[in-house]
C-alpha cells in the first residue's frame, strides 16, 4: 500500500528572542512564575511585517534542502494556521508562490494548536487517494499578532515560527513496521468553543481580535484527552504504548507534556521537549518539535513516533508514524 513517508524536515525561528524576565517591565509576572507554571524560558517573535506565509516559505525551502528536492518537485502543500497573512487567500498559496511552484495545490488547515495533526491527516488523505505524490505539511504562526499584552494568563505563554514535513507517497507492506504514517486520529467539540477562542472575526466584527483563554480548563482538558487520542492512533495502527519512540507532543505546557507521557507510560527520555525554548507556537509547535529532535540526533530513519495535539474549538488529536 501508499504511505506517506517523511523525506525531509525543516524549520525558520524568526529572529528576535524574547526571555521571561523581559515581560517582568510591563506586567506583574515573573521569571519564576512562567518558567514553573509552563516550562517555558524563552520565545521568538517574529519581526515587523514578517509574515507567517514567509517564515514557512523558509521551512519549506530547509525541508526540501534536506530531501535534496525543488518546489518543481512537490505538488500539494497543506498549511496549518490560524494566523494567516490575509484572509483569504490561503497561506497555502502564498507559500506556493514563494517557492516557485506553478502547479498542484495549496490550502491552509486552521485548526488552532492542532493544526498541524489535522494537516497531516489531511496530507496523508492526498497521497494515499493518489492526489498527490510528494507534499509539504507546513506548520506556520505568528500568535505575537493576536496576544493581549495586558493578559499575563496568556501572552507571555505563545510563540511565532514555521515548521515543514516534506512527505512522499512510497509503496510500503501494509504493516505496522512500514515507514510513514500509520494512523491518525482526530476530535473536536465545538461546545467548549469559549475556553480558547480568539474574539474577532470577519463575519462578527470585522476585526482580527486577541486570543482568549481559560487556561485552568484547556489544561484539565488536555492532561484528560491527549493521552487517550495517542492510545487511539497507536491502536488503530496495530501497536502500543511501548513501541514508541518518541512522543512528539504539541509545546504548550511541560507539565502536560509530561502528564502525558506519565499516563502512557512512557518515560520523559522518551519525549523531544522544545517548550523552553520557543514557547507555545500554536500548529508550529509539533513540526518544530520534529525538526529540532532530528537535528539533535533523537530521531533516528526507523523511530516510531506519536505527535499529539489540542487547541481551540476544542480540537484535539494524534497521529503516528514511522521516521
Ligand atoms: O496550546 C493550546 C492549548 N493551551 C494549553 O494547553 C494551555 C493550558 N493551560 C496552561 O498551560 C496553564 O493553565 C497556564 C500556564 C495557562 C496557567 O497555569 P495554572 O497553573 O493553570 O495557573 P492558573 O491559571 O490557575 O493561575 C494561578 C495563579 C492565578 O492567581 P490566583 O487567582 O491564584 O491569585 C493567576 O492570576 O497565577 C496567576 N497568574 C500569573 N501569575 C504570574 C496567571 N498568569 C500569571 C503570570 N504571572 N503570567
Amino acid at each position: 500500500m501508499i504511505r506517506a513517508v517523511p523525506i525531509g524536515i525543516g524549520h525558520y525561528l524568526p529572529e528576535r528572542v524574547v526571555e521571561n524576565a523581559e515581560f517582568e517591565a510591563t506586567l506583574d509576572t515573573s521569571d519564576e512564575w512562567i518558567r514553573a507554571r509552563s516550562g517555558i524560558e524563552r520565545r521568538h517573535f517574529a519581526a515587523e511585517g514578517e509574515t507567517t506565509s514567509q517564515m514557512a516559505v523558509a521551512a519549506a525551502r530547509a525541508a526540501l534542502e534536506m530531501a535534496g528536492l525543488t518546489a518543481a518537485d512537490v505538488d500539494a502543500i497543506v498549511v496549518a494556521t490560524s494566523t494567516p497573512d490575509l484572509t483569504f487567500p490561503s497561506a497555502a498559496t502564498m507559500v506556493q508562490a514563494g517557492l516557485g511552484m506553478e502547479g498542484g495545490c495549496a490550502f491552509d488547515v486552521p485548526a488552532g494548536c492542532a493544526g498541524f495533526v489535522y494537516a497531516l491527516a489531511n496530507a496523508n488523505a492526498l497521497v494515499v487517494s493518489g492526489q498527490a505524490r510528494r507534499e509539504l505539511g507546513i506548520g506556520a504562526e505568528t500568535f505575537s499578532r493576536i496576544m493581549d499584552w495586558t493578559d499575563r494568563g496568556t501572552c507571555v505563554l505563545f510563540g511565532d515560527g514555521a515548521g515543514a514535513l516534506l512527505l512522499e507517497g512510497r509503496e510500503e507492506a501494509g504493516t505496522s513496521a512500514d515507514r510513514g504514517i500509520l494512523a491518525t486520529d482526530l476530535h473536536s467539540d465545538g461546545r467548549y468553543r469559549d475556553l480558547l477562542y480568539v474574539d474577532g472575526g470577519v463575519s462578527s466584527s470585522q476585526t482580527t481580535g486577541v486570543l482568549r483563554m481559560e487556561g485552568r480548563e484547556v489544561f484539565r482538558h488536555a492532561v484528560e484527552k491527549l493521552a487517550e487520542t495517542a492510545h487511539a492512533a497507536l491502536e488503530k495502527a496495530g501497536l502500543g504504548a511501548a513501541d514508541v519512540d518518541w512522543i512528539v507532543p504539541h509545546q504548550a505546557n511541560l507539565r502536560i507534556i509530561t502528564r502525558t507521557a506519565q499516563k502512557m507510560g512512557v518515560d520523559m527520555d522518551r519525549v523531544v521537549v522544545t517548550v523552553q525554548d520557543h514557547g507555545n507556537t500554536s500548529a508550529a509547535s509539533i513540526p518544530l518539535a520534529l525538526s529540532v529532535g532530528v537535528a539533535r540526533g533523537q530521531i533516528k530513519p526507523g523511530d516510531l513516533l506519536v505527535a499529539e495535539a489540542i487547541g481551540g474549538g476544542l480540537a484535539w488529536g494524534s497521529v503516528v508514524m514511522r521516521w
